[in-house]
């Protein structure tokens, strides 16, 4: 199957496209035929080797990588029920040290619990940007966040990939949503339905002035103790990065009534349906600045790199 290869760890551009033999299946497990995929921070951590790369993805060189993606059921396992060659679905392949396939990539091998119906009213592309970001969003804000109708949430980092969906599902939840931006993205982050945003590099957060039942920290810039006074009683930090500062601020909310977590995202059907119900229904909007072809990955990944995108990076894999 055609796939971004790495031979090794290294710059971005010591990715190349080329051939490599299909993922193997299990009988229970589905092969997909990727049509769409998309970048996330990770992948450059995978390419170069760097921050903590070891506890995402498998150094079986070559290999492709990549883990969100959207596409076309090639293939059933003969144990797998309710699902059929043809079906459109769209999840993520697991954060682990024992995935050795990647989405930008012909072909990949999944379980039947990690994916989801693709939305039949968008693009594979859109669809494989909802993936990790979309479920990033949503298990921060209900799963650790314990977000309530009626709330008022801060979304750190809030025009990236995370933060754009976390802003639209956070509202859509009935929350009111603040958000932090760069000044250049802020009227994105108003058009996903921020109440208001704060420029992170004018304002600390501690500085904002509000109090919010829910933190989260997409960016993984800031910590429990930098924004506790900003936190209403009851009211939760969420960071997506393990850190010390995490391990310090989960200790210290033992003697506080505000809570410190951090997201470890699962790729899983009912969260991505869900995902998947509000995309169709046009409650949630697919968060794409530009689409790439698998021949440009490097160019994608660059960009992903330069942080100029408002919302995610796609690629197409095999137009449709
Ligand atoms: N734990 C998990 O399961 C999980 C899942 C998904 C992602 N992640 C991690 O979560 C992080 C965010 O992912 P992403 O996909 O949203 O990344 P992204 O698309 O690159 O977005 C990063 C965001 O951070 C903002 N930012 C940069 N510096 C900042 C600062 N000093 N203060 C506040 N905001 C700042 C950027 O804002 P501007 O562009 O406006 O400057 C941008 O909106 C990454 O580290 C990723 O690896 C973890």
């Amino acid at each position: 199957m055609r796939a971004a290869i790495l031979d090794t760890n290294g710059p971005l551009d010591s990715v190349r496209i080329g051939e490599l033999d299909a993922p193997s299946m299990r009988g229970d497990d589905l092969l997909v035929r990727v049509h769409g995929a998309a970048i996330n921070p990770a992948d450059l951590k995978v390419v170069t080797g760097k921050d903590g790369a070891a506890f995402l993805h498998a150094k079986n060189f070559p290999t492709s990588f990549g883990f969100d993606f959207s596409g076309v059921v090639e293939a059933v396992g003969r144990d797998v029920q309710g699902r059929s060659v043809g079906d459109e679905v769209f999840g993520f392949l697991a954060y682990a040290r024992s995935t050795k396939q990647g989405s930008f990539a012909e072909l990949v091998s999944v379980k039947p619990n990690t994916v989801g119906d693709k939305p039949p009213t968008i693009s594979h592309e859109e669809a494989a940007t909802a993936a990790t970001a979309g479920c990033t969003a949503l298990q921060a804000l209900e799963e650790i966040g314990r977000l309530q109708p009626g709330q008022k949430v801060l979304v750190n980092g809030a025009s990236g990939g995370v933060g754009s969906y976390a802003v639209q599902i956070a509202s859509h939840l009935g929350a009111e949503v603040w958000g932090t931006a760069s000044a250049a993205k802020a009227d994105f982050v108003k058009g996903l339905g921020a109440a208001c945003v704060v420029d992170y590099k004018t304002a600390p957060l501690a500085d904002i002035g509000e109090k919010f039942d829910v933190v989260l920290d997409a960016a993984s810039m800031s910590s429990f103790g930098k924004v506790s006074g900003i936190l209403e009683p009851g009211g939760a930090y969420v960071t997506l990065l393990p850190s010390l500062g995490l391990l310090t601020g989960m200790l210290a909310s033992f003697f506080s009534s505000k809570r410190c977590g951090v997201v470890v995202v699962k790729s899983r059907t009912a969260n991505l349906n869900r995902l998947a119900d509000w995309l169709r229904a046009g409650k949630l909007r697919a968060s794409v600045d530009s689409t790439f072809s698998l021949n440009d990955i490097t160019a994608a990944l660059a960009a992903q790199q330069a942080g100029k995108a408002q919302g995610k990076l796609a690629i197409t894999v095999a137009a449709r």
